[in-house]
């Protein structure tokens, strides 16, 4: 199998033929999500625990039905509840769950690597559900699994990434997924809101929105994240909305069957104007939500896949059954 990681903690680790691996599989999971049974036994008997550190709803509820659709023992850390408000340290949070033997670990945290961190200490595998600034990797599979499906392939697309791309997790995992699958990329926004020395990843940048989304087939809209800025990052949010907001007359440079994705929560009438977020002929940000859970459904089936062959032979090695 080409799905070799025993954790998923960005795109940045995975390689094109294990994206496609993945993304194949969350093609089944779509049907089977649109069946009227919807159940499977993949995660049967193991048990996934969701950490989210950080606010959160669609992500958390898609992980939760996920591993509930895949017959997983599911259950929901409320760490604004837990031991970490009396001081505990997010290593030994987790070094006491992983005394209770959990299989998955899905976990969400403000700070940029700490996911990572976390991945060292326990012996289960571990979902990024998006560190900090710097990776959400079901969020860019679920728009990699989108944009296949409506586009017909997953290279040589030309993709507008645009709005808030400093603070943008979703953003950094996107780009590092659809530059390995060989699409041409263009971010735009803000001089402000630009990562520096960005054009090192292989993108072009564009500060006009016109400019920018011309010939665009994917029109990817990103949430101003205000509770990443310290500052004036922008002049006005309507002063936004009218260089960087996506509304019909700017969406008409793009390409007549474009595409318009955006991760949620969306701020209507500040990066996105709400009539074409509705628009189902050009917006696909409902189906986005449901190619989340068929790929947190195949992230989870892969690598309990890995974790039990590392376990049998583990076992192997010891000479016990585990
Ligand atoms: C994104 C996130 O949390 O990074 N949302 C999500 O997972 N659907 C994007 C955002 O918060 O703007």
């Amino acid at each position: 199998m080409s799905f070799d990681a025993r954790h998923l903690l960005g795109i940045e680790y995975l390689r094109p033929d294990a994206i496609r691996t993945l993304l194949d599989l969350a093609d089944r999971y779509v049907d089977l999500n649109r069946s009227p049974q919807k159940h499977s036994t993949a995660l049967a008997g193991l048990t996934q625990i969701n950490m989210f550190f950080e606010a959160s709803t669609r992500t958390q509820a898609s992980f939760e039905i996920a591993g509930k659709r895949l017959g997983a023992d599911v259950m929901n850390m409320a760490m604004q509840a837990s031991s970490l408000k009396k001081g505990e340290t997010l290593i030994d949070t987790a070094l006491t769950l992983n005394a209770m033997h959990p299989d998955l670990l899905v976990v969400r945290h403000p700070h940029s690597g700490a996911v990572n961190l976390l991945a060292e200490k326990v012996n289960c595998a571990v979902l990024n559900a998006g560190d900090g600034r710097h990776e959400h990797p079901t969020q860019a599979l679920l728009d990699a699994l989108t944009i296949r499906r409506k586009k017909g392939r997953l290279h040589r697309l030309t993709v507008a990434i645009c709005g808030d791309i400093a603070h943008s997790r979703v953003a950094r995992s996107n780009i590092l997924l659809l530059g390995k699958m060989e699409n041409r990329l263009r971010l735009i926004g803000p001089p402000t809101l630009m990562p520096a020395s960005i054009e090192e990843f292989g993108v072009e940048v564009y500060d006009d929105m016109r400019e920018g989304l011309q010939g665009a087939d994917v029109v990817m809209m990103l949430r101003l994240q205000k509770e990443r800025m310290d500052g004036g990052f922008i002049p006005s949010e309507r002063e936004y909305y009218h260089r960087w907001g996506l509304d019909a007359e700017k969406l008409s440079q793009a390409k007549p069957d474009a595409i318009v994705m955006h991760p949620g929560p969306m701020n209507r009438g500040v990066e996105i104007d709400g009539t074409i977020a509705d628009d189902i002929n050009r917006s696909v940000i409902q189906e986005q939500v449901e190619m989340g859970v068929a790929v947190r459904m195949a992230a989870m089936d892969l690598l309990a896949r890995n974790l039990r062959a590392a376990r049998e032979s583990e076992g192997d090695a010891k000479g016990v059954i585990i």
